[in-house]
């Protein structure tokens, strides 16, 4: 009897023993500061255990134990990707019918691949398949190992007998148990992108998502924060950062479940888009860019910044150039002596670059106003007549450089192109084509068009060896989709096709004219996504430039993109979009906290403000390479309930720092502005300079003194700030 119980106890105890060694494979994703873990469980799922701080040893998390579902026994482990089938109640990431019309995927580990590709990149590919039917998912990570940054996407392939539909392919899953969770997003609509809400998180599922096609991040944005335990906060607590590099429709749920786990799923939107996937043929997803920081949402900026200078951005490590628009100063109103006039004024100015904007091509329609030329991409002969080569030498005379805008992807109905192409035009069968500023869309899931536009960039470089930059504009979102291209059966692949035909465009420019220097504008900020970035020097965030809104804008988009390619522009006063009335020192105060440019007519600017604006540029190219390279600490919000908006760049080695104040309402006599500094080497001494002061006036009391960097952290400064309008520069600099 003795012997017998013993050998039950023996038996539980190496059943228990098993169960903990079966988990058999432990894969870490680690940078220098993070690691994320995956384990292959008893039933070769791929596991989800952990995304945070650096870990130098994972070896504990096989063992780890899941409240265990009631009637089974398995427990509620969350996997690396979740697909729609077996024990299911969560969104899938994974949702297919199989060809003989099976609805559900059961994914097993097969096996994981880890490659240095260079000192900073480490990419692994954790490989899965369908126990029973030929279906092959793989997950690839790169981990930025400087940069704290890891992206994800995935890719399918299967070998069954005819096509799959894959209905929803996330890029990333991502499982967290904290007390509660805060989500922030960035919503917006023309002329007011970007701005930041936050939310707790309550149970059921939240989505952000977009199905407009074109123009996707202009409501709603791809980026977000996540704040365990509490609101996101500058320097303190555990945030997540996540982009989903995707320039079309997208959906990010978050979905809080029974057991308290947050469930956040990233990709393409599902809606009406429907792949059928051949034998043989992959399909990738978008990738995901992530960054947590357990000290503060600021660090994830920082990391979004330093990465994507480096990896998503054209010309990263260059500083930008002053440059002057022509479109607020003109608009579509031009001849050839309105632009040398601008030329002239703009190199007296001391701006680097000349940019013309809309208004400068179609002959049978010309493009006076946004109602026809739109795709004849000739010169208006009429208006100028000694074309594109005349102006941009002129500029280069001037020693400018020159820029010229274009908008590809669109035709109005009343052009050349529109009556020789009219297949190329999305449509939905014979519905009506309904315009957008009286435009269409042209049809880039079709070949023949990614060739148009690729030929119609090469076609406007060409029209000067002096052309250096371009603006690439898209200026609507999609209406009653449908492509003459795609087949009756296929029409849902328009959504993906339409922005994997843009970044194959892109990428044949871009190994072209690898060295030309490219906006990415779409009515504003309607294509602010990393996926399009990457192949643009810089983008315009907002066709809103009234200051005031500018610093709301600018402070939403910079948490996750960087100062030196948000462009931002000093424009008339009363403001164009707004009618509202600021000071020209406020207007440059706030552009030069990002990649200084003017949107004006240079002749409006006489007197005092002319001397001071010439002395501000001068200014902003002294301070640019803090603003531009350095890291950004955010100091005070304009979201937040004061008025007030502050902010500051330092450099890397700490030894320069540029610092911004706004005061963006009336505060009465007496309340001042008082903010503590971020950034600096405490032990370094550090003179405090105010710049940018307009007839002289002074707001800081210590201006030209000395200050430890303890101090100006700890004490901080106060300015004599408050009215409406007010601001200050302060240059930073070690003693
Ligand atoms: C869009 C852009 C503007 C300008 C106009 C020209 O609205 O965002 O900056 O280029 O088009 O039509």
């Amino acid at each position: 009897m003795k012997t017998v119980l013993l050998s039950l106890i023996l038996l539980f105890y190496s059943i228990g023993l098993l169960s903990q060694e079966n988990n058999k494979e432990i894969i870490k994703v680690s940078t220098h500061d993070l690691t994320m873990v995956f384990t292959t469980s008893v039933n070769e799922k791929v596991l989800f255990q952990y995304f945070g701080d650096h870990l130098s040893d994972a070896s504990a998390f096989p063992g780890k134990r899941f409240k265990e579902q009631p009637d089974n026994g398995t427990g509620y482990a969350p996997t690396l990707y979740p697909a729609y089938g077996g024990r299911y109640f969560l969104n899938p990431a994974l949702k297919l019918t199989h060809a003989d019309g099976v609805l559900t995927t059961d994914l097993v580990f097969v096996n994981q691949e880890t490659k240095n590709l260079d000192a900073n990149r480490i990419e692994t590919i954790i490989r899965m398949k369908d126990t029973l039917y030929p279906v092959f998912v793989d997950v690839h990570f790169m981990a930025y190992q400087k940069e704290n940054v890891i992206t994800q996407f995935v890719t399918i392939k299967h070998q069954e007998k005819k096509a799959l539909e894959v209905e929803n392919l996330a890029s990333a899953y991502l499982p967290l148990h904290a007390e509660s969770y805060y989500l922030t997003q960035f919503h917006g609509t023309w002329a007011a992108e970007m701005q930041m809400v936050e939310e707790k998180l309550t149970h059921g599922i939240k989505r952000i998502e977009s199905k407009k096609g074109v123009r996707t991040n202009q409501s709603e944005s791809t980026s977000f924060l996540l704040s365990l335990n509490g609101p996101a906060d500058e320097d303190h607590g555990e945030v997540y950062g996540g982009s989903l590099a995707w320039s079309g429709n997208f959906s990010l749920s978050f979905e809080v479940d029974e057991c308290g786990v947050l469930h956040t799923l990233t990709g393409m939107n599902t809606f009406a888009s429907t792949y059928h996937l051949l034998p043989n043929e992959t399909l990738r997803t978008p990738e995901m860019v992530w960054t947590f920081s357990s000290s503060g949402k600021g660090q994830i900026s920082r990391n979004l910044h330093d990465w994507s200078q480096k990896y998503a951005l054209a010309h990263g490590d260059r500083l930008r150039l002053v440059l002057l628009n022509s479109w607020e100063g003109a608009y579509f109103s031009f001849g050839e002596k309105t632009i040398t006039d601008m030329i002239d004024a703009a190199a007296d100015f001391g701006v680097e670059m000349f940019v013309l904007d809309d208004g400068w091509f179609g002959n049978k329609y010309p493009r006076n106003n946004a109602d026809a030329g739109l795709g004849d991409w000739q010169v208006n002969r009429e208006k100028l007549p000694r074309g594109i080569d005349y102006l941009a030498k002129y500029a280069v005379d001037k020693g400018l450089k020159f820029g010229i805008w274009i908008e590809p992807e669109m035709v109005n109905p009343k052009s050349e192109l529109a009556e020789k192409h009219p297949e190329w035009i999305v449509k939905s069968g014979k519905r009506e084509i309904i315009p957008m500023r009286n435009q269409w869309l042209l049809d880039l899931s079709n070949p023949a068009v990614q060739d148009f536009v690729v030929q119609t960039f090469d076609e406007v470089i060409a029209l000067s060896p002096n052309i250096s930059y371009i603006k690439w504009d898209a200026n609507r979102h999609v209406d009653n989709v449908g492509s003459d291209y795609l087949s009756a059966g296929d029409q849902t692949h328009f959504w993906i096709d339409y922005v994997n035909g843009l970044y194959s465009a892109y990428e044949r420019i871009r190994a072209k004219h690898p060295e030309v220097m490219i906006q990415l504008c779409s009515s504003g900020g309607g294509r602010l996504d990393f996926g399009a970035l990457r192949f643009h020097d810089e983008f315009w965030p907002s066709d809103n430039t009234n200051a005031l809104d500018r610093v709301a804008i600018q402070y939403g988009t910079n948490h996750f993109f960087p100062a030196m390619a948000t462009s931002s522009h000093v424009s008339p006063s009363p403001n164009h979009q707004t009618g509202m009335i600021t000071p020209l020192k406020f207007r440059f105060d706030v552009a030069m906290s990002g990649r200084l440019g003017m949107e004006i007519q240079p002749k409006d600017l006489a007197g005092e403000d002319l001397s001071f604006a010439k002395q501000a540029v001068e200014t902003y190219k002294q301070i640019r390479p803090v603003v531009q390279l350095g890291d950004l600490y955010r100091l005070v919000s304009p979201y937040g309930e004061n008025g007030w908006a502050s902010l500051m760049y330092v450099s890397k080695d700490k030894k320069e720092s540029v610092f911004f104040a706004y005061s963006l309402k009336y505060h009465g006599r007496t309340t001042f502005f008082e903010t503590k500094l971020k950034g600096l080497d405490p032990a370094k001494k550090y003179t405090v300079k105010e710049i940018n002061k307009h007839s002289g006036s002074r707001v800081f009391w210590g201006d030209g003194q000395t200050f430890s960097g303890e101090y100006l952290m700890k004490a901080g400064i106060n300015l004599t700030i408050g009215n409406p309008f007010e601001s200050a520069v302060l240059l930073i600099t070690e003693f």
